[in-house]
């Protein structure tokens, strides 16, 4: 499917691992010139960079300042933008609600909430001013299935999801689509990472990550085809609701977690 994304100018977060290099990546590929915001770079984006027009600004996206600082950069570089990605997202397992204290819940919702309102409010003027633009926000199934183990990110994620309800209705006569997307598990840094999500299943389990990740995660949690999903599938959906493709498409919450929510 010809996606018509050539030579859109891309804003993504969060996006030297995991689902944002993937997004990053699945652009450069289709020719847009991506702005991609993280703390650092990682030697996999660096690689992006020698092939495609990436421009990697080193942001804390968990501050006022951080947001602003990437949409300037996009704008001085491009003079435009035409997508926004609020990808950025993060935790780490709780072990319950009774030891999430203020300062975790506040970071909590400065790195899976803040940002994108950040991101969106300086990126929105921008938008406006192009043609069929649109922001794509990756939320969670968390958002709709809380964990006691999140349950910050997971207020984070409903709130994210709402947020992206009101944008769509109030941008879309305006021109600008907002959708989210709502993955289960997926294979990136956020699970494999030492200490990450998979470390503790595995630990709970008695076995290895790797076997965590492929075999206890989507038997423990429900998810239907049997295995956790690929960043490169998020990316897909991504790219899919951000094109002129999906030029109808607004205020959509689409999942994408091999069937483990089981509600209609
Ligand atoms: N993986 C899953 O199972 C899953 C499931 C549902 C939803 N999601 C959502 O998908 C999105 C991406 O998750 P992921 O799994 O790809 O995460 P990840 O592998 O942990 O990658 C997170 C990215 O965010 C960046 N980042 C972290 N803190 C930052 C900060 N303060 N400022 C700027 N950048 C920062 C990281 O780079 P630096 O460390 O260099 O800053 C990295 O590029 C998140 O919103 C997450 O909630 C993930």
């Amino acid at each position: 499917m010809e996606l018509h994304l050539k030579d859109k100018v891309a804003v993504v977060t969060g996006a030297s691992k995991g689902i944002g290099l993937a997004i990053v990546e699945a652009m450069g590929r289709e020719g847009v010139h991506v702005v991609a915001g993280s703390r650092g770079s990682t030697p996999e984006l660096d690689a992006l960079r020698d092939t495609f027009d990436i421009t990697v600004v080193p942001v804390d996206l968990s501050t006022a300042e951080g947001a602003e600082t990437l949409v300037r950069h996009a704008v001085e570089q491009h003079d435009r933008i035409d997508i926004l990605v609020n990808n950025l997202g993060a935790t780490d397992p709780r072990p319950g609600f009774l030891e999430v204290g203020d300062a975790e819940w506040q970071r909590g919702f400065e790195l899976n909430f803040f940002s994108a309102v950040r991101a969106s409010r300086a990126a929105l003027p921008h938008l406006l001013r192009a043609q069929g633009a649109s922001i794509v926000n990756i939320s969670s199934i968390n958002a709709r299935l809380p964990f006691p183990m999140v349950v910050d990110y997971s207020a984070a994620k409903a709130a994210l999801t709402n947020l992206t309800k009101s944008l769509s209705e109030e941008f879309a006569p305006r021109g600008v689509r907002v959708n989210a997307i709502s993955p289960g598990p997926v294979r990136t840094p956020f699970w494999t990472a030492p200490g990450g999500f998979a470390d503790a299943t595995a630990a709970a389990a008695g076995t290895t990550a790797q076997e965590a990740l492929d075999v206890v995660v989507p038997q423990s949690m429900g998810i239907s085809t049997g295995r956790v999903t690929e960043a490169h599938e998020v990316a897909d959906l991504a790219l899919f609701l951000a094109s002129p493709v999906a030029a109808n498409i607004t205020g959509a919450e689409v999942l994408i977690d091999g069937g483990q929510n089981k509600t209609i």
